[in-house]
């Protein structure tokens, strides 16, 4: 059987394409599972799973957990806000109190950039990295690639465009990283003060007009602005933004062909997109959230049958 080269899923960058392909191939089967009248697998009975979600997720959380149950994983849930962090317990002890109970997989979302690596490095489990700050968010990019996939049969040669707050965004750079490997074109748009200084570096292109980088790509990928992670205005004002950087059925009627509009969650609604865009036919946005349960049931069965190989 194919495996991963890597023990832990901690970014898309550590990746070989080869891994991706081997996530988005293992999802296809996983996805006619999930689609069965029994939607269950026995694939995970003898893992034990713990969900550690420092930071809020709706998308992530649920589609991690009902993941985990379709592949017959045990569950424990973990939320720092009703947690003993409050009381001042580090990061480490927290997760070695859980391990104690016999985990064998980790699923983390943590504010802080490399939370994932660094409990990797210090505890005795395998580590899923379900968002950390504004550095990856690698199964968000994983079922982005696998919905564009999906709609447009490949990613080689496709036109991608990522709109919005690029500089406080997970979801940007796993996307870059996850898109380039799969051969695909890759443009940022956004407000001059929200794209990284050496964001070309990565092999993107970068334009600040928004009609321009709609008309250049097949997939626009609508990105929220993250207030919370903001200590300074980036921006006049959000009308300002909105005037910008929204996107409307007007100007996507303006262009001389049909674009599809994707978006990671939670939609600001009349911010990045209006509702009509939203739910209109050329969004994949609820495609997206369906394949997220088909992604994480490959990228944990693939971490699961290596401790089960290491074990050998
Ligand atoms: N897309 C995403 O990560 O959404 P949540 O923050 O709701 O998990």
């Amino acid at each position: 059987m194919s495996q991963l080269s890597v023990d832990h899923l901690l970014g898309i960058k550590e990746l070989t394409k080869e891994d991706i392909q081997l996530i988005l191939t293992t999802a296809d089967q996983f996805k006619e599972v999930i689609n069965r009248p029994i939607k269950k697998v026995p694939s995970l009975r003898d893992i034990t799973i713990a969900n550690l979600f420092f930071e809020n997720s709706t998308r992530t959380k649920l589609s991690f957990e009902l993941a985990e149950k379709r592949l017959s994983a045990d569950v424990i849930n973990f939320s720092s806000a009703q947690s003993s962090v409050k009381k001042g317990e580090t990061l480490i002890d927290t997760v070695n109190n859980i391990l104690a109970m016999k985990v064998d997989i980790v699923v983390m979302r943590h504010p802080n950039p490399g939370a994932g690596v660094f409990l990797s490095k210090h505890v005795n489990a395998r580590i899923v990295n379900a968002g950390d700050g504004a550095h990856e968010h690698p199964t968000q990019a994983l079922l982005d690639s696998y919905s564009i996939r999906e709609k447009l049969g490949s990613l080689d040669g496709k036109k991608v465009v990522i709109v919005g707050d690029i500089l406080h965004s997970r979801v940007a750079l796993s996307n870059i990283y996850c898109l380039k490997k799969l051969g695909a074109e890759v443009m940022v748009c956004g407000p001059a003060t929200l794209i990284p200084r050496h964001i070309a570096d990565l092999g993107v292109k970068v334009e600040l007009n928004l009609k321009k980088a709609l008309q250049w790509c097949d997939v626009a990928n609508m990105l929220r602005v993250q207030n919370e992670r903001m200590d300074i205005s980036y921006f006049p004002s959000v009308r300002e933004y909105v005037q910008q950087y929204g996107v409307n059925q007007e100007i996507l009627d303006s262009l001389d062909k049909e674009i599809v509009i994707m978006h990671p969650g939670p939609i600001n609604r009349g911010v990045e997109i209006t509702s009509e865009v939203a739910d209109s036919g050329q969004a994949i946005i609820l495609n997206q959230v369906e394949n997220g349960v088909a992604i994480r049931m490959a990228v944990l069965y693939l971490i699961a049958s290596k401790i089960q190989h290491n074990d050998q």
